[in-house]
């Protein structure tokens, strides 16, 4: 299977496709090309009997630092018919197991991204974080639906609402990762993963994941929508504003002046 994006790598080898986000300079930052490229290559391999299990990973040690802040300053990041939501709903519904290797910063979306993927590694290097209130934003994903789910409420609150950093370890605990890894194994562990899926019988594979996202499926796709659209509103926020220019300018946002 070809890319449509330079930045995002696909290669289908023994039924399984690896999809490496690649842009390395800007910490693998995920723009609407990029964005594109993956819910096509997705929707590709969906339907296509060669593919039966997905990896997802970061080039250069890094996952992904998220949505590219640039993109986001441009407004129309997560509108419903965005690149990223494509992207999402195509992660959200892909028929047949996702495994993601996790090394370095997995921000934003590269946290909440796990929680739609089927079993995820983490290397010791990785540092998982869901920044939005920090940015002046809101949880997206449907962040706020699964993580109250999988972590309980005050560990939730404290990830989504202090946007605070956390480890292999802690997210092995919180259930968004089968296991912590060395860093230098944790694509290998995702590749013996994949094959093991690979090998089994593709029907009963495609079945069993069904059933076990189908409690909170149709609720967790509203929740998407409607974190969608606030995220869309809170992108033109004096706010999100603020605390992107700050990243830009490489200080402390400053959220003293709003009411
Ligand atoms: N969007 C756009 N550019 C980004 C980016 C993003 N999400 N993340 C990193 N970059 C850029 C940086 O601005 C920097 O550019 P420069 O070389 O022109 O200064 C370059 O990538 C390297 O990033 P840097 O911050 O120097 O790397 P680091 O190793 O110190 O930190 C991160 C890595 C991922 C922890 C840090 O870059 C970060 O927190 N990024 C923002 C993540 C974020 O808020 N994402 C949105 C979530 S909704």
């Amino acid at each position: 299977m070809q890319s449509p994006c330079a930045e995002i790598q696909a290669q289908v080898r023994d039924r399984i496709l690896e999809i490496t986000i690649n842009r390395p300079e800007r910490k693998n930052a995920l723009t609407m090309a990029m964005y594109s490229a993956m819910a096509e290559l997705l929707n590709t391999a969906a339907a296509n009997s060669e593919v039966r299990v997905v990896i997802i990973s970061g080039a250069e040690g890094v996952f992904t630092s998220g949505n590219d802040l640039m993109d986001f300053l441009g407004g129309s990041a997560s509108a419903a018919d965005s690149p990223v939501f494509q992207f999402m709903v195509a992660l959200y519904s892909f028929p047949k197991p996702v495994v993601a290797a996790v090394n370095g910063p997995a921000v934003g979306i590269g946290t909440t991204m796990l929680l739609h993927c089927d079993m995820a590694f983490a290397g010791s290097d990785a540092m998982f974080q869901m920044p939005f209130v920090n940015l002046g934003l809101c949880p997206e994903y449907a962040s706020s639906f699964f993580l109250p789910r999988l972590a309980g409420h005050a560990k939730a609150s404290e990830l989504l609402l202090l946007g605070k950093k956390f480890g292999a370890d802690e997210a092995v605990t919180l259930g968004i990762c089968n296991a912590a890894v060395p860093a230098d194994e944790t694509l290998a562990r995702a590749r013996e993963t994949a094959a093991e899926l690979a090998a089994k019988a593709p029907e009963a594979v495609r079945l069993s994941k069904q059933l076990l996202r189908a409690g909170g499926y149709e609720r967790g796709l509203a929740v998407m929508k409607e974190e969608g659209s606030h995220f869309q509103s809170r992108l033109t926020s004096e706010e999100f504003k603020e605390a992107a220019t700050a990243f830009m300018e490489k200080r402390p946002a400053d959220f003293s002046k709003f009411d």
